[in-house]
């Protein structure tokens, strides 16, 4: 564990400098297909699948920032927008100083190049008709970087950087003669073979083998502190979240309902809904008693919501106010909440 006084320092020195990203009022919307005679009779006009419904966040260079909330809170879609693999509804992302709206021609290549997305399945993310060696090569060849000789050294020296070693062994495999685990150390190769400075992780070791999860983690760590990436962590784990993550982002029906340090977010959550995710998470001890704050029934989806709090018809603390717009409050160790419980 890093010295709590210099991981304090640190989050300081990246407070006062340029973000890398800077995500305002984000939202994306899908229009619902109506069916033909909804059409016709013109009901059904206008409504929308509110995924990501007006977020906000800030990512420093080096940061890594776990986003975490149950199925269809809208972490994949806040992911695959800040990377420009969708473009918003509304709203407005910046990284390092320029909105991804307005990236055409080369700058978007360097943007391709600089934020990289690694996927949940490494099965589904690598062409089983291509070697290891030509996954990772494709990238360098797409981008244009250095010639053949300069190329092989950086396949070579990816695959070294995830402890693939010695990379002869692996370069003329294909994909089904490795393991899971293995292939997810290749999908990280080839996503740091750019040499990107952002990394979005969406569910990174969900698929994978419980005994080879730590070995991952543990890579992705190292490779953050190597590079100064910042990463996003997508994942339902709190526990995960809490041993990658200095920021945590708690999302509910499309919107940030708690972000702040993790160890605060997780070790002492003000949002009723964080609440409920922490008691949540399985305690190894046979005496311990889940919290009396479970949530009920599951997540709706979020095309009709409630005016004021969507959180208020599972929420064990919900209040008349609750119906009122949520103010956004800045609770005394600086994290952000959304809710009336808090508001003075
Ligand atoms: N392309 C799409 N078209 C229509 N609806 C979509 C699309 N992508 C996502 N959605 C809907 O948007 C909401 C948010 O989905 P998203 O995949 O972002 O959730 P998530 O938090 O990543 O969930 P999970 O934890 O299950 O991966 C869900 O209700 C989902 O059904
Ligand atoms: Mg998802």
């Amino acid at each position: 564990m890093a010295d709590p006084r210099v991981a304090a320092e640190q989050a300081q020195t990246r407070a006062a400098a340029e973000p890398l990203l800077r995500v305002r009022d984000l939202k994306k919307y899908f229009p619902l297909r109506q069916g033909f005679w909804a059409a016709l009779r013109g009901q059904g006009d206008g409504l929308a699948i509110r995924a990501v419904d007006g977020v906000s966040f800030d990512l420093h260079p080096g940061e890594s920032l776990g986003l975490a909330g149950e199925s269809g809170c809208g972490k994949t879609t806040t992911g695959k927008l800040v990377l420009k693999l969708m473009e918003p509804t509304e709203g407005e992302i910046l990284f390092d100083g320029r909105s991804l709206r307005d990236l055409s021609g080369a700058d978007l290549k360097l943007f391709r190049r600089r934020a990289q997305l690694m996927f949940q399945n490494p099965y589904e993310a690598l062409n089983p008709r291509f070697t290891i060696y030509r996954s990772i090569l494709e990238p360098l060849l797409i981008h244009g970087i250095g010639d053949a000789q300069e190329r092989e050294e950086r396949v070579f020296q990816a695959l070294e950087r995830v402890h693939l070693s010695p990379p002869g062994n692996f370069l003329g495999k294909y994909p089904h003669q490795l393991s899971g685990g293995q292939l997810q150390r290749v999908v990280l190769a080839r996503a740091l073979v750019l040499e990107p400075i952002f990394l979005v992780a969406d569910e990174p070791v969900s698929m994978l083998d419980v005994s080879v999860r730590a070995g991952i983690l543990n890579l992705m760590r190292e490779m953050r502190r190597e590079l100064n990436l910042a990463v996003i962590y997508i994942s339902h784990d709190l526990s995960l979240i809490q041993y990658m993550c200095e920021r945590t982002a708690i999302m509910y029906l499309g919107r940030i309902v708690e972000l702040g340090p993790t160890e605060r977010v997780i070790g002492e959550p003000l949002h009723p809904y964080t609440q409920a995710l922490v008691s949540a998470v399985p305690v190894p001890d046979p005496h311990h008693r889940a919290s009396a704050l479970l949530i009920k029934e599951s997540v709706p989806t979020p095309i009709h919501l409630p005016p004021g709090c969507r959180f208020q018809d599972r929420c064990p603390r919900a209040m008349p106010k609750c119906r009122e717009p949520v103010p956004l409050v800045r609770w005394e160790d600086g994290r952000l909440v959304e809710c009336h419980l808090y508001a003075s």
